[in-house]
């Protein structure tokens, strides 16, 4: 009977396994390796260390990664090896291409070229890893070939969510400037109508109310319910008076380009003390801000106030407005009967415009919006924006 210890049968089984096992691990190092590595890199420097890569695990020196977006313009996007091998490297992209392929011989100066597809989410090639050789190499087996599909798909993930990245800043970069231009148009609308009625309605109707006092002083006694409307018409007169003045300060105070934001917003706060609601300023600056920040401050001021004689119910309000390491913040703190939050801002859709609008008109302006509030617990408003403009879009 024979020593299973000295069968060279068993031992060339052994050695035959050991092989497969570390080329196994090497495969699997491969992928592991990179795929570990792909997610702390920028897109550049990701095509250039699969390339090194897919290189060394096939030992092969020249490789061309391409990519083509949906008319089929191909780019080369990163390469490896020497310039003249690469140029006939170019010539064999194939945007038809769906499968890895091993080639031999396509041209005099290329012994072996072997080209797999990277893979779109919907299943088309948008790109293809080319590999190829100075010297001629058996082909690779099918387990390395599916490895080396397997990095190009890693690839190819990270390429596209990439970038789905880049479309979606610049979504959101261009939703950004069509916001800012939306309220810089309605400021400049409001600024429109606040003027028109100011020379117009406004002039007629304070006209209007000395005519009739005029009148009315110059009246003879009249009986008593003639005379008692006539009064009526006069306090009507005065209300509408008042009331166009509060039309034109809402939509353009004066104020807050003749005086500034505090002014402004403590006359928008006489809204407050005539609902009989105590008002407190706890940090009072007076400095004069670029227009932009004064009129995003004034107007999230504004909306906040609103909000207080709309929903809050409360007895006392405390504003705040300062200027602190370059950054300008206000606070708008009630004790009325808050609400329950059920949502992030951001997330709250149509039903609170103006808590969004709020927080757009602050991070517009590169700055900063958030709303407090618990049920019976009050509301804070804290918005803090840079308080110079230098890069922001005019
Ligand atoms: N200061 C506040 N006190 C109580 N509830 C408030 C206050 N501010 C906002 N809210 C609540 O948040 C909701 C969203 O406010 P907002 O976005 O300004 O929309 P709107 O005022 O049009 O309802 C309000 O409907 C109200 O329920
Ligand atoms: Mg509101």
């Amino acid at each position: 009977m024979q020593n299973p210890d000295h069968d060279p049968g068993s031992a060339l089984a052994i050695r035959t396994q050991y092989r497969q096992s570390q080329s196994r691990a090497a495969r699997l190092r491969l992928l592991v390796d990179t795929g570990q590595e792909l997610t702390q890199l920028d897109p550049e420097a990701m095509r250039q260390r699969v390339l090194q890569r897919a290189c060394a695990f096939l030992a092969m020196d020249h490789a061309l990664l391409l990519e083509w977006d949906a008319d089929a313009q191909v780019r080369i996007t990163a390469s490896h090896g020497s310039r003249d091998r690469l140029h006939s490297l170019e010539r064999l992209a194939d945007t038809a291409m769906c499968a890895p392929q091993w080639q031999e011989q396509p041209s005099a100066d290329l012994p072996n070229v072997f080209r797999v597809p990277l893979l779109g989410g919907d299943g088309a090639a948008f790109g293809a890893l080319v590999l190829a050789n100075s010297v001629s190499i058996s082909a690779p087996d099918t387990e390395d070939l599916e490895s080396l599909q397997l990095l190009a798909t890693l690839l190819a993930a990270h390429l596209e969510n990439q970038r789905l990245l880049d479309a979606l800043v610049t979504r959101e970069r261009t939703m950004s400037d069509l916001v800012h231009r939306l309220f810089r148009a309605q400021e400049d609308e409001r600024k429109r109508m606040a003027y028109d009625l100011h020379d117009g309605l406004a002039q007629t109707l304070a006209g209007l109310h000395q005519r009739l006092q005029g009148f009315a002083g110059r009246c003879p006694p009249l009986p008593d319910e003639l005379g008692a409307d006539l009064q009526t018409i006069l306090a009507l007169a005065q209300h509408c008076v008042g009331e166009g003045r509060q039309l034109i300060r809402g939509l353009r105070p004066t104020v807050l380009d003749d005086f500034g934001l505090l002014k402004a917003v403590d006359k928008e706060a006489d809204r407050l003390r005539e609902a009989g609601i105590k008002v407190n300023w706890n940090a009072r600056c007076e400095a004069r801000l670029p227009s932009q920040v004064e009129i995003a401050l004034f107007r999230i001021a504004q909306e906040g106030i609103n909000n207080i004689l709309k929903h809050a119910q409360a007895s006392h309000v405390v504003l705040a407005l300062e200027l602190h390491d370059g950054q300008a913040s206000l606070r708008v703190d009630d004790n009325g009967q808050g609400f329950a939050m059920e949502q992030p801002l951001d997330t709250c859709g149509a039903r609170h415009l103006g808590l969004a609008a709020m927080q757009e008109r602050a991070s517009l302006l590169g700055g900063e919006f958030s709303c407090l509030s618990h049920a019976h617990g009050g509301t804070q408003l804290r918005a803090t924006v840079p308080s110079g403009l230098n890069g922001t879009p005019q």
